[in-house]
């Protein structure tokens, strides 16, 4: 595996294996990979002769009282995972290569951008939005992976794709869980043992969601409240939000017709987990 930490070091490889004929897939990632990262890792592996890891954890996306000062960066044991899977170039760019002084340039997809996550993390995902940009500039990908984890994320990167025509196809992969449901996330290593047990709350009351579904009901605001008793019976989770809305617009939906999005978010002390699911006609 090559690792690069500069923007033309990466974009010349990248060059090289495209020259080369081959299709170049990227997967961008925060580092402190766990099981969900590496599931992207060997799809891109399957689909691609040549696969870009992007490790680096994006200041533009945290608001001031996040946290990016201790959001876990595990390098070496990361760069060990990586070469395991085979993967082909690791870019570990600085915040200074990736954000030279004086710039001030940004990608934002209105109103997507204010849904969900956005709503409570103002700017969150113009941070998102702007570094996918430029990793896709200077990787140029063929294709692109991301988890379908980050549901908005997909949502909001696979538009900025359509409007302002990237050549990339994005591929969607499904979430990973714990063994017991708990969605994988390089946050879970915040949580005690005994928070751990807590944060089960939000994939149970997805669960159970998609229970009444099945039994029948298709009255969202019926759905969301089954699933925000379930939530709230947890008294260490503080609720965040927990929405059903139309995968492509965000919006909500009053009756669930077609596929939905249920999303939830949650604090577990001072940890904000996300965990989603969709609800189809056919599941
Ligand atoms: P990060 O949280 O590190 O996630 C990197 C990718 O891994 C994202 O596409 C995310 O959806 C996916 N992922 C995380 N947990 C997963 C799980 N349990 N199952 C499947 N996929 C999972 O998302 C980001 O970083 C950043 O916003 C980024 C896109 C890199 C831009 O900075």
């Amino acid at each position: 595996m090559k690792v690069f930490q500069t923007i033309e070091t990466m974009r010349a490889a990248s060059r090289s294996a495209r020259i080369a004929g081959q299709r170049i897939g990227l997967v961008p990632t925060m580092g402190a990979l766990h099981a969900g990262h590496l599931s992207l890792v060997r799809a891109a592996k399957d689909q691609c002769g040549a696969v870009a890891v992007s490790i680096f954890v994006n200041p533009l996306q945290f608001g001031p009282a996040e946290d990016l000062a201790k959001y876990p960066r595990p390098f070496d044991r990361d760069r060990e995972l990586l070469e395991k899977e085979k993967t082909d170039f690791l870019f570990a760019p600085s915040v200074e290569e990736m954000y030279p002084k004086g710039a001030v340039t940004h990608v934002t997809v209105e109103s997507l951008s204010e849904k969900l996550c956005g709503k409570s993390r103002p700017g969150h995902f113009r941070g998102v939005t702007t570094v996918v940009a430029k990793l896709f500039h200077i990787v140029e990908p063929d294709a692109a992976f991301f988890g379908q984890k980050d549901a908005a994320q997909v949502t909001i990167i696979q538009r900025m794709v359509r409007d302002l025509n990237f050549p990339i196809e994005i591929v969607v992969c499904p979430i990973v869980r714990e063994a017991d449901g708990l969605a994988m996330s390089s946050r879970n290593a915040y949580l005690s043992s005994e928070q751990r047990k807590q944060a089960l709350a939000l994939s149970r009351s997805l669960m159970r969601v998609k229970a009444n579904f099945q039994h029948g009901e298709r009255d969202a605001n019926r759905l969301i409240m089954v699933g925000k008793e379930v939530l709230t019976s947890e008294p260490a989770a503080r609720l965040d939000y927990f929405e059903i809305v139309d995968p492509e617009t965000l919006e909500p939906v009053s009756q669930v017709q077609s596929p939905a999005l249920v999303a939830v978010a949650a604090f577990v002390g001072t940890t904000r987990l996300i965990d989603n699911l969709r609800l189809d006609q056919t599941s």
